[in-house]
């Protein structure tokens, strides 16, 4: 048994939060708008699960306890940090790498995945191994950024049929913008990931542990090899999976369970912003208002905490094709050029905008949209200088 797991126990939940003043804080007294926060509602069971969830996310990890062998960061918030823990960043960007050819997109799993792995622990450098390198292979790389992680529950409780109302594959509308619902092999539907790649929280939950800190997981027990040759086991002696379901579990709810920030202005005081970004097309991707399912004994999936919620995240969770400006790196059911609309709810704390962070501001980002964003992009390009601030106005109160 692993120390992470055998922390993961009640007792350490007590250390830690005498440690941290990670326990609930009960009524904090912060007005609703503080990132970082639990959803309302939650029962006390679901709060526990969260705070505890939080202490393993900021929780520094060792190789004793199977950080690694090959790993990007040593905890969770070394990336998901700003402007709170659950937040994003650019501060340690991953390095993706894939090769796209005759329309399909290879992930390079023989070659080590398309995550680049930077980091190699003392004992495995001792064993003559470093850091894992670009894969040969490769047609594009991309430093991706982390993006923040608030809502992500109340977007995982959104039904399938929902998100499908805006999907038009075809463009059979024929206003350039299609929009489809990337699809995994077992025909799962991927809203999670940039480019769409899991299903749900806790699938994405077990990829970032085994791919940013090296943890092997009762899902994938296996240790990732290095660029496709196996590291030696005297390397990597713990025994595996080194993470628990239920450590996995306080994760993925700790996730599931951050609360979206609420918008900074009444909407009152940035109607014109908002009215001009349904009136340019903004929002035929950065879809304002959802409903979350019912919970109900057939969708065990949907916490009550979660359930008939109107959410307002600006995105809909589809794949749009954004042009050649920003394509880089395929996804398991994405050409290069393919990207999930970002959600904009909390757009206010992010210091990067875009999948590369190369964005610092609103305008910025709006240009770099081609695709089947580019009349939106135009559309804004064009608008008087007072209407285009007012709409950055608008977003920057998200
Ligand atoms: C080295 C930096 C880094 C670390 C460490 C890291 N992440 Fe991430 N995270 C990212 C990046 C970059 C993405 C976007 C990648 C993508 O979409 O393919 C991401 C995406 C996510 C997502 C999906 C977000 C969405 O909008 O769909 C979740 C959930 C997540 N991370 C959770 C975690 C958890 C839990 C941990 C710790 C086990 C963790 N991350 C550690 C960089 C990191
Ligand atoms: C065709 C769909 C589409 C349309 C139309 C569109 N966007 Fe986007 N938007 C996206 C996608 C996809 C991304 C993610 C790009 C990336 O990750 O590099 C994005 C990203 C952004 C971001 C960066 C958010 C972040 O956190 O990285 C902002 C800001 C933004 N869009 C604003 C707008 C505005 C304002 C308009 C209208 C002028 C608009 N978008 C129109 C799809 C669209």
């Amino acid at each position: 048994m692993t120390k992470l797991r055998r922390l993961a126990r009640p007792a350490w939940l007590a250390a830690a939060c005498a440690l941290a003043s990670c326990g609930d804080p009960g009524p904090s007294g912060l007005p609703p708008t503080t990132p970082g926060e639990p959803l309302p509602g939650l029962d006390p069971a679901a709060r526990g699960r969260f705070f505890l969830g939080r202490a393993l996310f900021e929780r520094l990890a060792t190789a004793d306890e199977g950080l690694g062998p090959l790993y990007n960061a040593e905890r969770c918030s070394e990336c998901h940090d700003e402007p709170v823990t659950g937040g994003g960043s650019a501060r340690v960007p991953v390095l993706k790498a894939t090769r796209f050819a005759d329309g399909r997109c290879d992930l390079l799993e023989s070659q080590g995945g398309d995550n680049v792995q930077r980091r190699a622990t003392d004992l495995l450098a001792a064993h003559g191994m470093g850091p894992e390198s670009v894969p040969e292979g490769a047609t594009a790389t991309a430093r991706m950024v982390a993006p923040p992680l608030m809502g992500l529950g109340l977007a995982e409780a959104l039904p399938e049929a929902v998100l499908a109302e805006r999907a038009d594959p075809d463009d059979l509308d024929g206003d350039g913008i299609s929009g489809r619902l990337p699809r995994l092999p077992d025909g799962g539907f991927a809203r999670f990931g940039r480019k769409g790649d899991a299903a749900t929280v806790e699938e994405f939950v077990d990829t970032a542990l085994r791919f940013e800190l090296g943890f092997t997981t009762p899902a994938h027990p296996a240790e990732e090899p290095r660029n496709g040759v196996p590291v030696p086991p005297e390397a990597d002696p713990m025994p595996d999976p080194e993470i628990d379901q239920e450590t996995l579990g306080l994760l993925a709810d700790y996730v599931r369970f951050l609360a979206p920030p609420a918008p900074a202005d009444a909407p009152d005081a940035v109607a014109e912003g908002a009215a001009l970004f349904r009136q340019i097309g903004c929002e035929s991707c950065h879809r304002e208002e959802m409903r979350t399912g019912a919970a109900s004994p057939a969708t065990p999936s949907i916490h009550p905490a979660l359930a008939d919620q109107t959410i307002r995240p600006y995105s809909d969770f589809l794949l749009h094709d954004l042009g050649p400006a920003l394509a880089d790196v395929c996804g398991r059911d994405a050409a290069p050029s393919e990207l999930r609309t970002a959600p904009l709810w909390g757009l206010r704390y992010r210091r990067r905008l875009l999948h590369d962070g190369r964005a610092t501001d609103p305008a910025t980002a709006v240009a770099a949209h081609g695709g089947e964003a580019t009349a939106a992009r135009d559309a804004f390009a064009a608008l008087p200088a007072q209407a285009q601030a007012a709409l950055v106005r608008f977003l920057e109160s998200l």
